[in-house]
């Protein structure tokens, strides 16, 4: 005890049980194509430490018509799928919604939303923008998620070229309320130098709330590898309050 007490640096950083992020459910967006391919996948991300996973495939009108019904029958078949094969994982569905007019009028006031939950109530709320401009009415948009009872996450925010030019706009953003989930391949360059830039940047500053793999096929799995075996990757896990294993 007393040995434990004088050295605070030595107390491990709890590792990532839980990803919130990816597109491990088959064949209901550019991630993974089959059963086969998610199984595959799976496996990779239990040996790099998760116990949970929260399959996102996007919902996004013209691309990626998903509905919460139809995400939760894949859920269902994916997971008999490695119950028979004996494959220790908890698997839940969630969504990353892409924030458009479809979105705010259709889904959004209908209520019909695909969240993953903390264990007091918190209903996280995973979405994604448009890349290059700042979407319009975002800030108004967060205020009606927010108004539903959602805690409103945007995913990989180091992404966007429109938040990547404007720190102030980041700073702005995160004040509404609104939670930041980093992807991990970010800090290694993955995404691009700007990404990587802004991921950092919001880590030293402990804007990160979610971290995610967005894993969609086997080039981003040895990216992770890389990555989470990093130095840097042990700092981020340090800097901040990050919520994964509370999900
Ligand atoms: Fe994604």
């Amino acid at each position: 005890m007393k040995n434990r007490e004088k050295r605070p640096e030595s107390i491990s950083i709890a590792p990532l049980r839980v990803d919130v992020h990816s597109h491990l459910l088959p064949a209901l967006d550019e991630g993974s194509k089959n059963v086969e391919e998610s199984l595959e996948l799976i496996l990779e991300l239990r040996n790099l430490g998760f116990q949970k996973l929260i399959l996102t495939p996007h919902i996004m009108a013209g691309f990626y018509p998903n509905s919460p019904n139809k995400i939760q029958q894949r859920l269902l078949i994916l997971r008999e799928y490695l119950e028979e094969r004996n494959i220790d994982i908890e698997i839940e569905a969630a969504a990353e919604y892409y924030l458009d007019a479809f979105f705010m009028k259709e889904l959004l006031s209908k209520n019909d939303l695909l969240t993953f939950d903390s264990e007091d109530g918190k209903k996280y709320l995973l979405f994604e923008t448009q890349h290059l401009h700042e979407p319009k009415h975002i800030f108004e948009a967060i205020k009606r998620i927010v108004r539903k009872g959602y805690t409103p996450v945007l995913a990989h925010p180091e992404r966007y070229n429109y938040l990547q030019r404007d720190r102030l706009l980041v700073h702005q953003l995160y004040e509404t309320g609104l939670l930041f989930q980093v992807n991990i391949n970010s800090f290694s360059g993955y995404y691009g130098n700007a990404a990587r830039e802004l991921a950092e940047y919001l880590s030293v500053a402990q804007m990160v709330s979610f971290l995610g793999t967005d894993c969609h096929k086997q080039e981003q799995i040895e990216m992770l590898q890389k990555t989470m075996a990093s130095p840097m990757y042990a700092t981020v896990l340090r800097a901040g309050d990050i919520l994964n294993n509370r999900v």
